[in-house]
């Protein structure tokens, strides 16, 4: 019944539709639209009510623009600056650029388009114009270089936060694949590829690009992504839009960076942690290895243990749950 209401509001998107006449066209009663509205309300998505026009699903203006995030940034944001491009290769190629023309810390670059956005391990990332959310953001933060790694962790949390902040409806859904895919019911929503850029003089770490790409309400996907790729937006319409929650994100990834792996952060993490508790498989070196996942450490290491009862704290690579399938990205 929510569903057909919001289908009903989406259909006419802008627009008001009588409580009379949504409750005629169900069968229901006026009251029951009333409370399906309110619950569908709770769940995130913006529906005006007026007493004598009825209900309206507004519209959530989804053009990603630097006025519309930077509106988005909180009081006192530690976003430095915010540059919105239409189309580029990819948010962290530009955003590496510019960071050794001397781009500065808490710098966003965010993307509509994205024609060659990078995964890991020399992936492409599907960047389709309008319908996901490829941003980046220039970070020197003042921590020893070890804990560089903490950034991608930061952003995975930052990701959940900021999805389940805007949109309560996600609450309890998304997870988090170690050590930085973050899942929705079950399919990959977001992807982070974190990168230092090293000084042409100096040959030392300079700064280091994190970028995040949402699956917002990409629909379609190539073949190859199709089996794990998934959008936080499957049917009906948006509850936020792309710089609300670009500005989101960005404001979460800043605050964590000025005090990268906070136990807060680390607790965020291994609350959404999605391998924890399971039996996984892992490449070291050219070896297959296996263990059970039993938690991630302080440090944002998976702690696995093998069937010889060793435990150990892997601090990269990819690891793969064991379901009736294996399951990766
Ligand atoms: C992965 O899942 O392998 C990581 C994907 C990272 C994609 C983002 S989109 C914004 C930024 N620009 C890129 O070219 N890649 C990252």
């Amino acid at each position: 019944m929510k569903t057909k209401i919001l289908n009903a509001l989406e259909a006419k998107r802008g627009e008001y539709l009588s409580g009379e006449e949504l409750a005629e066209s169900l069968g229901v009663s006026r009251a029951a639209v009333w409370k399906a509205v309110e619950s569908l309300r709770k769940e995130g998505h913006k529906i005006s009510a007026s007493t004598n026009k009825g209900y309206m699903l507004e519209t959530v203006s989804d053009i990603l623009t630097e006025k519309g995030i930077s509106s988005h940034l909180k009081p006192g944001s530690h976003v430095s600056r915010v540059i919105c491009l239409g189309e580029i290769d990819s948010t962290n190629s530009y955003a590496k650029k510019l960071a050794l023309s001397g781009g500065i810390h808490g710098t966003l670059i965010a993307a509509n388009h994205q024609t060659a956005g990078r995964g890991r391990r020399g992936h492409t990332f599907e960047s389709p114009a309008g319908t996901g959310l490829y941003m980046s953001l220039i970070l020197k933060p003042d921590a020893d270089i070890s804990r560089f790694q903490m950034i991608t962790i930061a952003d995975a949390v930052a990701v959940c936060l900021a999805v389940e902040d805007l949109y309560p409806k996600a609450r309890g859904k998304l997870g988090i694949k170690w050590v930085n895919d973050v899942f929705m019911n079950g399919r990959k929503i977001c992807g982070i590829l974190t990168e230092a850029v090293t000084g042409f003089e100096s040959g030392e770490i300079e700064s280091v690009i994190t970028g995040i790409g949402i699956n917002v309400s990409t629909k379609k996907f190539s073949p190859e992504a199709s089996g794990i790729a998934g959008t936080i937006f499957t049917e009906g319409g948006l509850a936020f839009g792309r710089d609300e929650l670009c500005a989101r994100v960005a404001d979460y990834v800043m605050d964590f960076a000025e005090d990268l792996g906070s136990p807060a952060v680390i607790q965020a993490y291994r609350e959404r942690s999605l391998l924890t508790g399971h039996d996984v498989t892992f490449m070291r070196g050219d070896e297959r290895m296996s263990g059970h996942v039993e938690g991630i450490d302080d440090t944002g290491g998976l702690i696995v243990r093998d069937p010889s009862g060793n435990i150990e704290a892997l601090r990269s690579g990819e690891v793969f749950m064991i379901r009736t399938e294996e399951t990766g990205s």
